[in-house]
């Protein structure tokens, strides 16, 4: 059987690059994506390191339009189909909503929302024949969607209604390609100790944060599973907090 394969985005630091390494561990070859191509060469090299059998980077930003397309075919000349695709990368910027400035609002559409639309759209095709060439397991998506999707959080409005959108997203690939193979999963975190939380760390200390090596368990789970079985969405909250925030 040929080795599966996997598309990441954000994988040259944090969540994604956790993910992407678990993957390499367990035999996959890699698209990687992330836009600091002296990062992510670095992250190349660790995950041929870890076993990936083919590591191929593709630098680049997601909120360019040609870019998107561009990506999904790197992928595809090089492994012919798609069995996991992890639409990690994406940002957040904090602010009241009463004086948000919509452009800030419009690049965090573009990056967590309209990146991963397009990226669906453009790797359904690849992600169908990977499920239909191994219906056992079938094809997998895994977006990171956020805690903020779910409760809201004050001054992260624009971020987690993107996020809330993510997660609607990945309910309608399940209701739309469930009988074709493929599964999806958002998982929601509170915060994780990543570079993206660093401007928390007076609150929050990164003790209290979710880890990232927590997250790659939870990935790890759900892309493990047979396609007899679709988890929806994973909230996981910081255990120092009420549960309901991030
Ligand atoms: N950390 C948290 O507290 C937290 C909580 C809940 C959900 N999440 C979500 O989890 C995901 C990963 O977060 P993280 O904490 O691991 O973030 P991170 O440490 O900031 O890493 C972000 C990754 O995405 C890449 N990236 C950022 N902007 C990009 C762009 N415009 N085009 C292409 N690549 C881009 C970065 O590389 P380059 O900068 O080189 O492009 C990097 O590889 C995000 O979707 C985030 O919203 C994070």
């Amino acid at each position: 059987m040929t080795n599966p394969s996997a598309l990441i985005t954000g994988a040259s630091r944090g969540i994604g690059y956790g993910i992407a390494h678990r993957l390499a561990e367990r035999g996959y070859s890699l698209t990687i994506a992330a836009r600091d191509t002296e990062r992510l060469a670095a992250a190349a090299t660790a995950m041929r390191a870890a076993g990936a059998p083919e590591v191929h980077e593709v630098a680049g930003d997601l909120a360019d339009e040609g870019y998107l397309a561009t990506l999904v075919n790197a992928h595809a000349d090089n492994f012919g189909r798609m069995d996991v695709l992890v639409l990690n990368a994406g940002a957040g910027s904090a602010g009241e909503l009463a004086e948000f400035h919509p452009k800030r609002f419009d690049k965090q559409v573009a990056l967590n929302l309209r990146a991963p639309f397009v990226l669906l759209q453009e790797a359904i095709p690849l992600l169908r024949k990977a499920a239909a060439e191994d219906p056992v397991r079938g094809a997998k998506v895994l977006a990171l969607a956020s805690i903020t999707g779910v409760y809201a959080e004050p001054e992260l409005s624009a971020y987690g209604a993107t996020k809330a959108a993510l997660m609607s997203l990945i309910r309608s690939v399940n209701r739309e390609e469930a009988s074709k193979g493929i599964r999806a999963t958002a998982l929601a975190p509170a915060y994780v100790d990543t570079d993206m939380a660093e401007f928390k760390h007076e609150v929050i200390p990164p003790t209290e944060m979710i880890s990232v090596a927590d997250l790659v368990e939870l990935a790890d789970a759900c892309l493990r599973l047979t396609a007899r079985s679709t988890v929806q969405e994973i909230v996981v909250a910081r255990s120092s907090s009420d549960g309901y925030r991030a």
